[in-house]
């Protein structure tokens, strides 16, 4: 690192690899970069598609546009690079990014092998670069909180959990989609790469790392039909596992079951939900309370939902406003401290683990020992 990216207040130089759906839809990063415009220059944007990558760079004043990722790590200024190319690019293209010496944000999942995490994270590791892995949901207030309860023994031993991560799946549903999302469906991403690692790293940052998986997967339909958007009416063929369900153990008859599926048009639970010997915890519930704690003998003879209050509302406002752009915030935040990012890379090599295990135990009927940690 030099010394230009350790002083606070000189911003950190950022390219922007990818000009797809994240990069620009409401939720996405672009269009909330500006909340810390104070900490970052937006230098340079990247995309195979160069005239995505053209019309992105002229909606949000971004300078420099490059056809490949190589042409824009040419671009000395750079002190730090956005993937947000599709899954089955992370990895080559990560790694390039930390071969030339820049920082990185990249999507979920960090890749799709161990050997790539692994090549990450010691690549990183050996030229002082900080790597912040999607996705950032453990920089929610209320996954903070619930840690911090569990930790603090408030609804006693944790038997069980329940981690509900799916949706439609890209296309599934009227509201559209602004890309192609055939490779969502196809082998490289599925469910699982796309949505099973939210609940995987809610829950293994809610209780910590895993040491068993059992799963079950497969095919719903041979074929999705897009339901919306420009692509609608498309046929796509399914190549992938698009319906999974997985349990892991933690250890002392400690367990919980996640769903990582295109296969939930609505849900009418919270998502996540956790069970202990004292009490009950849920995250995100329909009722609209993003954390709700039951205590058995609250007081005596009570037992009952109480509410929590002692957590960051400055925090979850933050989280909100910024959405996909935390990523950068954390980035930024890590790079000029020099903390280790919550976000870390090991968490996500944990979580890719996971995915892999659950692809080996639905096709071998068989329990997986896990060996990462974070
Ligand atoms: N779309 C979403 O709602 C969403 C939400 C959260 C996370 N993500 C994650 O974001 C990542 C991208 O998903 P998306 O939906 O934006 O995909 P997308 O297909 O909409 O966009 C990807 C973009 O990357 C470009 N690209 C592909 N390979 C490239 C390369 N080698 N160099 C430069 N550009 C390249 C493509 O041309 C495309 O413009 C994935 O990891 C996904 O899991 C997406």
């Amino acid at each position: 690192m030099n010394d230009r990216q350790s002083t606070p207040g000189v911003p950190l130089r950022i390219g922007i690899l990818g000009a797809g759906g994240i990069a620009t839809i409401p939720e996405g990063v672009l269009p909330n970069i500006h909340h810390i415009a104070h900490k970052i220059e937006l230098v340079a944007i990247a995309d195979v598609v160069v005239e995505r990558a053209h019309s992105a760079a002229a909606q949000y004043g971004i300078p420099h546009v490059y056809d490949s990722l190589s042409a824009m790590l040419d671009d000395a200024s750079i002190d730090a690079v956005i993937n947000l190319t599709p899954i089955p690019m992370h990895a080559a293209t990560s790694l390039e990014i930390i071969k030339r010496g820049k920082h990185l944000v990249v999507e979920k999942p960090i890749a799709t092998t161990l050997e790539e995490a692994n090549a990450i994270i010691e690549l990183a590791r050996s030229k002082g670069l900080t790597v912040v892995c999607a996705p950032p949901d453990m920089l929610h207030a209320p996954y903070i909180e619930a840690r911090r309860l569990i930790q603090a023994d408030t609804i006693g031993k944790v038997a069980f959990a329940r981690v509900r991560s799916s949706h439609a799946g890209p296309g599934g549903s009227p509201d559209g989609w602004p890309l192609d999302p055939t490779w969502f469906y196809q082998t490289g991403s599925g469910p699982l790469f796309d949505m099973g690692v939210y609940g995987i790293h809610e829950i293994t940052g809610m209780l910590g790392p895993a040491k068993r998986v059992t799963a079950f997967s497969g095919i719903t339909e041979p074929t999705r039909v897009v339901r919306g958007g420009p692509y609608a009416g498309k046929e796509i063929e399914v190549t992938v596992a698009d319906n999974n369900l997985f349990m892991l153990d933690f250890g002392d008859s400690t367990f919980a079951v996640i769903d990582g599926t295109f296969n939930v048009h609505a849900s009418r639970s919270p998502k996540v939900e956790v069970f202990g010997r004292r009490g009950a915890m849920s995250v995100y519930n329909p009722t609209g309370e993003n954390l709700a704690v039951y205590r058995a003998d609250a007081a005596d003879g009570v037992d009952g939902w109480i509410v929590p209050r002692n957590w960051s509302q400055t925090n979850e406002e933050w989280s909100l406003k910024l959405q996909r752009a935390i990523l950068i915030d954390h980035l930024v935040d890590c790079v000029r401290s020099g903390a280790d990012p919550v976000l870390s890379a090991e968490h996500a090599r944990h979580a890719l683990e996971i995915m892999i295990a659950v692809v080996t135990s639905a096709r071998e009927g068989r329990v997986v020992e896990l060996t990462t940690t974070f």
